[in-house]
Parts: structure tokens; C-alpha cells; sequence
């Protein structure tokens, strides 16, 4: 893969040559063909869907059901398996608010806010049991886990990719277990389906949630995944124009699903933006991206390992490092590194929990993409040295 190549693709690093992008967890950058893609939508294709009988209402209709496919196809679910939302974090508060639960809702304690507060009120206010899967930087204990599911477990959510650690979890052997014990599974693919193939069938998931501006598609754009029979049983989340069939004054219809799902008017444009973020994932292919990740991770790591006071909380495989360095807060090792032209990401990522347990308020995370190179991650540990000589 010639990352050096893929970066001219992206204009950001055409006006900033000088910039080092290290916060692709966050949220990565956008190809051209992706904000060209999504200004020919406003240019020529434009109108609401679903309802405007006219030309430009045809091709915007059909521009989003062209873009539902092709997520479809991405992750090997069904058109009509596919819910546009506004981002990973709406997705599982689509699932928490629509989905009947009668049992105990289980999350790893690595988890993303987003993956488990909706989870946590939900079990507050139906009076439902929830429980931390015990978690570290290899992932969830899944002896633990083996325990912790009886015939009271409802349902299990977990992510793909720790957001913190930057390891895989083992959805497939979670998939089994919540199955066998008639409980549901939720995956959090924000931080995987960008970078490993992912296959619903193959999974054999539930609900799989994701974010577009972690693929290189725009920000506003999320999708929910969920097997047709459960969107199916499932009560709306939202109501209002575009979900239903029929309302009468003293009745109302909804529409089938998905549209059940979708009220109001979508983020049309960002959907064909995310189509084409795909196409281009797709030929660069997400193994080879994956593949790519991990070296630059792992030069990170090696680089890191060499600098004193640095303490690396990622394992060798991850495909994103979190560390600390002793005396320095980590606002102040991304402060000093955004001097240098480096971005990366300090903060407690959403995971106060993990941050509680493991004693600290706040890790510095890099987090590389498709278009970083060597050069990038050695400019990153140059900046880390300087960082050192500040608080030395
Ligand atoms: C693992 C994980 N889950 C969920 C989210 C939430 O994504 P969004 O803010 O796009 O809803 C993130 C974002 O950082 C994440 O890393």
C-alpha cells in the first residue's frame, strides 16, 4: 500500500504538507472524491426522497437507496437491514429506546460512553440488571464473560476495536455464547468496520453500529445494522414525516423497516458521501489498510518504548497506541505536539470507567490511518523526544 500516494487523494494534506494526522480514532480525514461526491448531490441531484415526484426527487431517492445497498453489501447484511441514523452513538439509542429487553444487559468495562450509557439508563429505567464484563488491554476476559451469561442475560454489547486500547475483541465466540443463551449481541464497530472486514452473517450479530466520519465519509452520517425479524418487532424511535403509511386521525401506520426508522429527512447527502468513502475503502481494501495500521503502530510502539518516562498502555497488535509520560499531563503532550504540527488525541476517549480503573483521569492516544506514513510516525516520536525535554 503506497500511503504516500493515497495522501494526495485528500486535500487537507495538500494545504497542509506540514501536518502529521494522528487522530484518525477520532475522526479521519475525507478523500476529495468524497466532498466532490457529496457536492455533485447538491449540484445536480438535490430534493427530498421518498416523496417529491419530479426528476430531481427521483435521483435523490434513488442516489440513498443506492447508498443503503452499497453499506449492505459492505458488510454483508440486506438492504433492508440497514438504518441511516446520524452516527454510531444514535444507533445504540435507537436499539436501547426500541428493543423489548427482559434480563440482565451485559458491557465490557473498556467500553465507549456511547456503547454503554444508553445501555445503563435503559437498565435504570426498566429496572433491569447491568453488569461490566471485566476487560484489559487484550480485551474482554471471555472466561468472565462465560460466567457472568445464565438464562437472565438479555443482551451483550461490545465493540469490535477498543477506542482506548486499540485491540480486537472476540465478537465471534461472543456471538456464540450470547446465542446459546437465547441473549442478544450487539457489536460497536465504530473503531472496525473502518478497518476490518466485517461480516454480519459471518459474525453472526444482531445489531452492528457504525460512524461515517471514521471511514473517511462526512460527519452526520451513522448506521445501524440490526437482523430484519428484530427491526421488524421493533417500536419506532422517532416519529414524524417519512416512517408512515397511513395516519388518520384517531390511527396511524407505520412503514415498513427501515424506513420505520428513518423520520424526518435524512442526512441524504451524507449517505452518498459514505457510499463513496466505501468504494474508495474498497480499493484500497481494508486488509491491506489494517495490515498498514498495525506496522505503524507497532514502529510507534517500538519508538515509544525508548523514551524514558513513557509508559505504552496499547498491546503489540493494536492498531492504535494510548500512553502516558511520568509528569506530563497528556492535554499537555497533544498540546505540545499540535506546536510540532502533530495531531493526536489526549483525553479520557469516553471511557471514564476504564480511566477510574486504571487510576488515571486522562491518555494520550496516535491513532494512524490509510494515509500515514514512516515519515509521519517518526515526526510523532521526534515531537514525543521534545515533549520529554519540556518535562524532564
Ligand atoms: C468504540 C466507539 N464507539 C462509539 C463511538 C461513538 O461514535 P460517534 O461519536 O460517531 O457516535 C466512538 C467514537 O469515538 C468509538 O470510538
Amino acid at each position: 500500500m503506497n500511503s504516500e500516494k493515497l495522501k494526495k487523494d485528500f486535500s487537507v494534506f495538500q494545504e497542509k504538507p506540514e501536518l502529521t494526522y494522528l487522530d484518525n480514532a477520532a475522526t479521519t480525514q475525507t478523500p476529495e472524491r468524497v466532498i466532490e461526491r457529496v457536492n455533485r448531490f447538491y449540484r445536480e441531484e438535490n430534493a427530498n426522497i421518498g416523496r417529491s415526484l419530479h426528476e430531481l426527487g427521483y435521483r435523490a431517492t434513488e442516489a440513498y437507496e443506492n447508498s443503503r445497498k452499497k453499506v449492505a453489501d459492505f458488510i454483508g447484511g440486506r438492504k433492508d437491514e440497514i438504518v441511516f441514523t446520524r452516527n454510531a452513538t444514535e444507533s445504540i439509542n435507537l436499539v436501547a429506546s426500541s428493543l423489548e429487553l427482559d434480563g440482565k444487559i451485559l458491557v465490557p468495562e473498556t467500553a465507549h460512553h456511547s456503547e454503554q450509557l444508553p445501555w445503563r439508563r435503559k437498565a435504570e429505567e426498566e429496572g433491569l440488571e447491568f453488569e461490566f464484563i471485566p476487560a484489559d488491554e487484550n480485551g474482554i476476559d471471555l472466561e468472565a464473560a462465560e460466567k457472568m451469561f445464565d438464562e437472565d442475560t438479555a443482551l451483550v454489547s461490545v465493540s469490535h476495536v477498543s477506542n482506548v486500547y486499540g485491540n480486537d475483541n472476540p465478537v465471534e465466540e461472543l456471538a456464540e455464547l450470547a446465542h446459546k443463551n437465547d441473549a442478544y449481541i450487539m457489536v460497536d464497530g465504530a473503531q472496525s468496520v473502518p478497518r476490518i472486514p466485517t461480516d454480519v452473517k459471518e459474525l453472526d450479530v444482531d445489531f452492528l453500529v457504525f460512524s461515517g466520519h471514521k471511514m473517511l465519509g462526512p460527519t452526520g452520517i451513522g448506521v445501524l445494522y440490526a437482523r430484519k425479524e428484530l427491526l421488524e418487532e421493533m417500536e419506532p424511535y422517532q416519529t414524524g414525516g417519512g416512517m408512515i403509511r397511513t395516519v388518520k386521525r384517531d390511527e396511524t401506520q407505520w412503514e415498513e423497516s427501515p424506513q420505520k426508522f428513518e423520520a424526518g429527512t435524512p442526512n441524504i447527502a451524507g449517505t452518498v458521501g459514505l457510499a463513496e468513502a466505501i468504494e474508495y475503502l474498497e480499493n484500497v481494501g481494508l486488509e491491506n489498510i489494517q495490515e498498514h495500521e498495525k506496522e505503524l503502530a507497532e514502529q510507534m510502539i517500538q519508538g515509544l518504548a525508548k523514551i524514558d518516562g513513557v509508559k505504552v498502555l496499547s498491546p503489540e497488535s493494536a492498531c492504535l497506541v494510548s500512553f502516558t509520560m511520568k509528569e506530563a499531563h497528556p492535554h499537555d503532550i497533544s498540546e505540545i505536539l499540535n506546536q510540532e504540527d502533530v495531531a493526536i488525541r489526549a483525553g479520557h476517549h469516553c471511557a471514564q470507567p476504564l480511566m477510574e480503573k486504571l487510576g488515571v483521569s486522562a491518555t494520550a492516544r496516535a491513532s494512524p490511518y490509510l494515509y500515514n506514513t514512516e515519515e509521519d510516525v517518526e515526526k510523532f516520536l521526534e515531537a514525543i523526544r521534545k515533549v520529554r525535554e519540556v518535562f524532564r
